[in-house]
This record gives C-alpha cells, structure tokens and sequence, in this order.
C-alpha cells in the first residue's frame, strides 16, 4: 500500500527512528511531524503531553497515513497507552521494541533506564519489564540536560561528559549490565556515555527494534508497500526551518529536502 507511514516527535529526535525505517523499509513512503515550536515535551504534564501528541496523531490521519510510528519516548509513555484505543490504525511506540531488546540482552537482570522527567515519571518502561520478567531490577534517572546537549550538538565536550558522569554516578554503583536509553535524543551521545559506563555495560537504542516492529506489524496488516521504487519523504515541522534542517543532518546522517512548516496541528 502506497500510503506513508506518519512519524511524529517532539522535534528532532525522532529522526533517530525515521533514520532506520528508511534502511529497513527503503520503498515506504514516510511522512514526518517534529513538534519544534512546542518542545520539549519532558518536562510538560500529563494532560500538556496527551494533548499535543492527540494533535500530532490527528495531524498525520489528515495526511493519509496507514500506519504512526510515536518516535518520542516522553508521548510513548504518557500518551500512547491512552489515545491508542481510540484509532483504528496500528499506532507504534518506542517502551515496547526498547524494552524487549534490553531483556534480551541482560545477563545480570540489572537494567538501567534513562529518559526525560516524563518518561521516569511515568513508569512505563519499568511496568513493561516487570510485566515481562519481574526478577529484573531497574534503575531510572531522569537526565533533562541531555537533550539540550545533545541539540546543540556538544556530543564530544568535556562538559557533556561531566554532566553525563554526575547522572549516571548511581547507576555505575548499582552494577547494571544494560541501559535504555531512553530518549530519542540520546543516540546521538552514544560515545560520550560509553565513555562514562564503560564497555561492559551494553547501551540499548529502541530505534532500529522499531523500525522492525513497524515492519512487521506492516507486514501481518497487508500494509506493506510492495512498489521496488524508492520511497518519498515530506518533514514538517511547527516553528522555523533552518534550525530544524542543521541539527536534522546530525540526527539522520544526510540532509533532508522535503521539508515543510505548519502553522497549526
Ligand atoms: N523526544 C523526547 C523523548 O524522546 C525528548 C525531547 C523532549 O523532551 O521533548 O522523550
């Protein structure tokens, strides 16, 4: 089916997650929504995130798509396991594929989350491992700097490092053999935070176990698009283009082209 798959985040982000379905998923055509003017999402309440992300998720229906992909941990937690029941076509969050991946990988069933304020908040990926294996402990720490660090791009500064060390101290204590990251932005501070943990510890990144999980839900849909043609690409964002299309190269690998601002979601 040509139809796109709609992606949407809180900005930039999610292009962490739209970066692997488009190698795993080369002809779909994808439509992405990044919510420049209103993030970050992490530290706003419940009821601020449900209503955002239900404006996001309406935004992409009026765009066609057949399927949405919420590459933003903060709605993912908050919202998805509200407004999920309310649609008809399959809606794709990142707790889930991120969550089997780090049990999988466990060897001491210590695992260690971290995410926006929201996300920790919220519980979800600590519901969703104990519902899967309660044996496993989990650690959490919101780290709000991250994001803000990870934007202006200071992956490799001293001072990211520090700010990194000073959240993760507990975590180093508590012996975790595996950590979730946990924000669509912390990809892009994998070194720095290999560099603080060291390489015994195994750093999990939902998106590419997404990217699978939309393929496959496709898949058992009959959604797949079966066309051999290279798939389109249109980006919207809500606030201006040009700090949006700089930081997209860091996120996505290449520069984006298609790409769009709307005036209201
Ligand atoms: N996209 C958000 C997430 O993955 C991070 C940025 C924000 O706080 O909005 O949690």
């Amino acid at each position: 089916m040509k139809r796109p798959i709609g992606v949407f985040d809180s900005g930039v982000g999610g292009l962490t997650v739209v970066k692997e379905l488009m190698r795993l998923l080369p002809n779909e055509n994808i439509i992405y929504f990044g919510d420049t003017a209103r993030v970050p999402y992490g530290i706003k309440s419940k009821e601020t995130i449900v209503k955002f992300s239900l404006e996001n998720i309406l935004f992409l229906l009026k765009q066609e798509v057949k399927t949405i992909v919420i590459a933003c941990n903060t709605s993912s937690s908050t919202a998805l396991p509200l407004l999920k029941r309310h649609f008809k076509i399959p809606i794709i969050g990142v707790i889930g594929p991120g969550v089997k991946e780090a049990i999988y990988a466990t060897r001491n069933k210590r695992i260690g989350v971290i995410a926006t304020k929201a996300t920790i908040n919220s519980h979800a990926y600590e519901r969703q491992i104990k519902r899967l294996n309660p044996k496993i402990k989990v650690f959490n720490q919101a780290c709000p700097l991250l994001v803000p660090l990870a934007e202006e791009g200071w992956a490799r500064r001293k001072e990211t490092r520090d700010i990194a060390n000073f959240y993760l101290k507990p975590m180093k204590k508590s012996g975790i053999d595996t950590l979730i990251l946990g924000c669509t932005h912390y990809p892009l501070l994998k070194e720095v935070l290999r560099r603080v943990l060291g390489n015994s510890v195994r750093l999990i990144d939902s998106a590419r176990q997404v990217a699978y999980e939309t393929k496959e839900i496709l898949a058992s849909e009959g959604l797949l698009n079966n066309k051999k043609k290279q798939g389109k690409y249109i980006f919207y964002v809500s606030d201006e283009l040009q700090q949006f299309k700089k930081l997209a190269k860091n996120f996505l690998g290449k520069d984006i082209e298609n790409l769009k601002k709307v005036n209201n979601v």
